[in-house]
């Protein structure tokens, strides 16, 4: 089901701080190197831009640590990458999750209700307070500097565990660019942020979701009985992990 992948970065201080790639906040403490745009590991290679505000102000502000954020970009293949999902993202994104919303319907739970500009907003903005406390990774996927879909995860600190979600325009379908963008989010999650188990969960009927799972490499664990409403329809749930 892929609970949340609608919607990444280093904190610390401003200019010449120490950033480790796409790490945050509290969690920058672990394993940082000194130099920013540093790899991501794996694959893909990742360039860390100037912080900004939480409120999307261009301008640095100075006082409170947690209110910074610093943009990333992950390069994939093909001109694909993956990109911080901030609030200048939020009128593309919107308007991806409206051309989609039939289909994703069929699958998120999120997109049953009504699907709104300033909703999406607040969606963005949450997500990116949760990627400064190191608990979520949302990012968006672009092909030829166009917004194509969304690939995230939702962090359990306390249990060292991570759920990954995807999306993906029906135009972009059908060639990998899911399978590699999680790829580099299961990089950052495994080796910068050392956590030990990522989960996917997708509805037992969603095969090109379950198909992504198992070309990652992630093993079935069982089926989660009744386990997630879309709509009206009560789906259960095929739980894979990467341990
Ligand atoms: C689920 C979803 C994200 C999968 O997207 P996808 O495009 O099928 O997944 P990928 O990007 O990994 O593409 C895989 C396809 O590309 C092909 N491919 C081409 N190049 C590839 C490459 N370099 N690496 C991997 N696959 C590649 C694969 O063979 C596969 O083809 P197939 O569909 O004919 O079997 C998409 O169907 C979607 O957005 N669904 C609606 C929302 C949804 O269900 N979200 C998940 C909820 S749990």
């Amino acid at each position: 089901m892929c609970r949340w992948a609608r919607g990444a970065a280093s904190t610390g201080s401003a200019r010449g701080a120490r950033q480790c790639g796409i790490v945050t906040g509290d969690i920058a403490q672990k394993g940082c190197a000194a130099a920013s745009n540093r790899q991501a590991g794996g694959t893909s290679s990742l360039r860390v831009r100037h912080p900004v505000s939480l409120a999307g102000n261009r301008s640095p502000v100075s006082s409170r640590r947690n209110n910074r954020l610093s943009h990333f970009t992950i390069d994939l293949e093909d001109k694909a990458d993956l990109v911080l999902r901030e609030p200048w993202t939020v009128d593309g994104m919107h308007a991806l999750i409206t051309k989609n919303l039939d289909r994703l319907r069929n699958w998120e739970s999120w997109a049953q209700g009504e699907q709104t500009r300033d909703g999406l907003e607040c969606f963005t903005n949450h997500q990116l307070s949760e990627w400064v406390a190191g608990r979520s990774l949302p990012a968006a996927i672009r092909q030829n500097g166009a917004l194509v879909g969304s690939v995230g995860a939702r962090i359990d600190l306390y249990a060292g565990v991570a759920d990954l979600g995807y999306w993906i325009d029906a135009d972009q379908e059908g060639r990998g660019l899911v399978t590699q963008a999680s790829r580099a989010v299961i990089d950052h999650l495994r080796n910068d942020r050392g956590l030990r188990r990522i989960e996917i969960r997708a509805a037992v009927g969603n095969t090109r979701s379950r198909a992504v799972a198992e070309r990652l490499g992630f093993e079935f664990e069982g089926t989660l009985r009744r386990a997630q409403q879309v709509g009206e329809t009560v789906h259960d749930v095929a739980l894979y992990a990467l341990t």
